[in-house]
C-alpha cells in the first residue's frame, strides 16, 4: 500500500471507530461546532494540538504557523481569532509554544532559512527586546529555552492587544488568554503564568511572567 493510500485506509478505520462508539458523532458535528478553546500553536508536526490535550474533533479551534507568532497585521490569525471569539464564543485562547522550536532556534543563531526569515523577524523582535536577559546566559541551550518561553509570553501580550480581544473584554465577554509551552522530550505542557482575563490583568500577568523567569 502506498503511503497516501494508507492515509485513506487509516481515515476509514478512524471514522468507523468513532461512529461505533457514538453513532451520531459526525451527524451532530456536521451541524454545529462549539469549541471552548482557540489554540494558537507552532506548525511543528511534533506538537499535535488536539491530541496532546486529549480533545476530540469539535472541541478546539486551531491556528498554527511557524513559531506560533501573533502579528498585529496578520489577517490570517486575526480572522481566526475574530471568528473564534465573536461567533464561536470560545472562553479560552491558548498560545502554545514548544521547546526545541526550529524557528526560534534559527532566529537565535541568526541562520538564513529562506522566505521564512522575514516571518521570523517577529521572533527576532522578541530576541532584541529581551537581549539583556538572554545575554546573561552563557549556555546556548538555556538561552534557547528562554527565548522559546519569552516568544510565547510576547505573543500572549499581542493577542491581548488585538481589537478582537479588547472589544470582547469591553463588552464583558468571558474570555481568558493563556501562555503555555510544550516539552517534546516528556510530552508535558507547562503554564508560563501569563494568563489574562482583562486589560488590567494582561499588563500585570505580562510583567509577572517576564520577571519570574529564572535569573
Ligand atoms: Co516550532
Amino acid at each position: 500500500m502506498s503511503s497516501i493510500a494508507e492515509l485513506f485506509f487509516n481515515n476509514q478505520a478512524w471514522a468507523q471507530d468513532l461512529s461505533a462508539r457514538d453513532p451520531k458523532f459526525f451527524e451532530q458535528l456536521a451541524v454545529q461546532q462549539r469549541p471552548e478553546y482557540l489554540w494558537i500553536g507552532c506548525a511543528d508536526s511534533r506538537v499535535p494540538a488536539e491530541e496532546l490535550v486529549g480533545l476530540a474533533p469539535g472541541e478546539v479551534f486551531v491556528h498554527r504557523n511557524v513559531a506560533n507568532v501573533v502579528v498585529h497585521t496578520d489577517f490570517n490569525s486575526l480572522s481566526v481569532m475574530q471568528f473564534a471569539v465573536d461567533v464561536l464564543k470560545v472562553k479560552h485562547i491558548i498560545v502554545c509554544g514548544h521547546y526545541g522550536c526550529g524557528g526560534v532556534h534559527a532566529t537565535l543563531r541568526g541562520d538564513r532559512v529562506g522566505l521564512a526569515d522575514n516571518w521570523l523577524r517577529h521572533v527576532d523582535d522578541v530576541l532584541q527586546k529581551h537581549s539583556t536577559f538572554l545575554d546573561s546566559w552563557t549556555d546556548e541551550s538555556t538561552r534557547f529555552n528562554h527565548l522559546c518561553e519569552l516568544n510565547v509570553i510576547e505573543q500572549v501580550a499581542n493577542v491581548c492587544k488585538t481589537t478582537v480581544v479588547r472589544d470582547a473584554w469591553e463588552r464583558g465577554q468571558e474570555l481568558s488568554v493563556h501562555g503555555w509551552i510544550y516539552g517534546m522530550r516528556d510530552g508535558l505542557l507547562r503554564d508560563l503564568h501569563t494568563s489574562a482575563h482583562s486589560h488590567e490583568s494582561a499588563k500585570s500577568s505580562y510583567a509577572n511572567a517576564v520577571s519570574s523567569l529564572p535569573e
